[in-house]
């Protein structure tokens, strides 16, 4: 395994892994890894030649700066955990990845302005610049994204989109906890009594498919009146939408794909997660 921390020597190793005629799988990550970040890393080991793996906590996409000084980081645990999967890890310092403050502004119209794009305003033009940066970097074959953050899949592939890139994003699926808590970095900030609370934000999700016959609006109540039943649960948005337009969904046979999102707050920890109704 390779650590790399400077973008001149990314730059290098993937040329140099291109001319060799090697493909290159990369798996973006902001550090403080889990199982769901293995479940990438090990996908894209079994598709590429070479796995690259970023661990970087980009600052331009918090919104809050106590989530950014809170949001956890231990590159040596990281990179213990990841060494049989990867063969080159990219984790550079923040001034090494902007010199100078970035001035590129993305658009990403309809689907920035809903759900998390509403709620942490510039966090997605943060996670283009980021994304964007490591691709044209590394020039992958395929990247991969989890489905646990739905809406920055959706906005990555309509940026790849816009660029006319080459790579091939590769959608990944949730990897959940035993209690069916989805993992996540964030996870390691709740107490003990606040992770095992936690779990109830699929559970009601879950059930909440046994309504799927009912209107959507039904379907939406219903997981919003559960959440707010719990002591310490502060909502900030449970939306039912489309799973390509990420716009509101009224009708269930008006859509090929719908999902459920939502974004909680636990105790002072944000969390979300999703779930497919089709
Ligand atoms: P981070 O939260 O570290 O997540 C890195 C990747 O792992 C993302 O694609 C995310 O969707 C995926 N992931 C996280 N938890 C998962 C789970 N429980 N199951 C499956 N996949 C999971 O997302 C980011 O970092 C950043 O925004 C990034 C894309 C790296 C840009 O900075």
């Amino acid at each position: 395994m390779l650590l790399v921390k400077t973008v001149e020597e990314l730059k290098d190793v993937a040329f140099r892994i291109k001319s060799t005629n090697r493909s290159i799988g990369l798996v973006p990550t902001m550090g403080a890894l889990h199982n769901g970040h293995l479940s990438l890393l090990k996908r894209a080991k079994q598709e590429n030649e070479v796995v690259i793996c970023s661990i970087f906590v980009n600052p331009v996409q918090f919104n809050n700066p106590d989530d950014l000084a809170k949001y956890p980081r231990d590159i040596e645990g990281d990179i213990k955990l990841i060494e049989p999967y990867v063969d080159v890890v990219f984790a550079p310092t923040a001034d090494e990845v902007f010199p100078e403050p970035p001035k590129e502004h993305y658009d990403f119209g309809m689907l920035e302005r809903v759900m998390e794009g509403a709620f942490r305003p510039g966090h997605f033009n943060g996670v283009g610049i980021i994304v964007k940066r490591l691709l044209d970097w590394t020039n992958p074959d395929k990247a991969y994204f989890g489905e646990k953050d739905f809406q920055q899949l959706v906005i990555i592939k309509s940026m790849v989109k816009q660029f006319g890139l080459k790579t091939q994003i590769v959608p990944c699926p949730i990897v959940r906890e035993e209690s069916g808590l989805a993992l996540s970095s964030r996870n390691q900030r709740l107490s003990p009594e606040d992770r095992k609370k936690a779990a109830d934000i699929h559970r009601i999700l879950e059930e909440s498919l046994k309504l799927k016959e009912e209107p959507i609006s039904i379907i939406k109540e219903f997981v919003v009146n559960e959440i707010n039943k719990i002591d310490g649960f502060k909502l900030d948005y449970y939306e039912i939408v489309d799973d390509q337009t990420l716009q509101n969904v009224e009708f269930y046979d008006l859509s090929e794909g719908i999902i459920g999102c939502i974004a909680v707050y636990v105790g002072e920890v944000r969390l979300i997660d999703n779930i497919r109704y089709k």
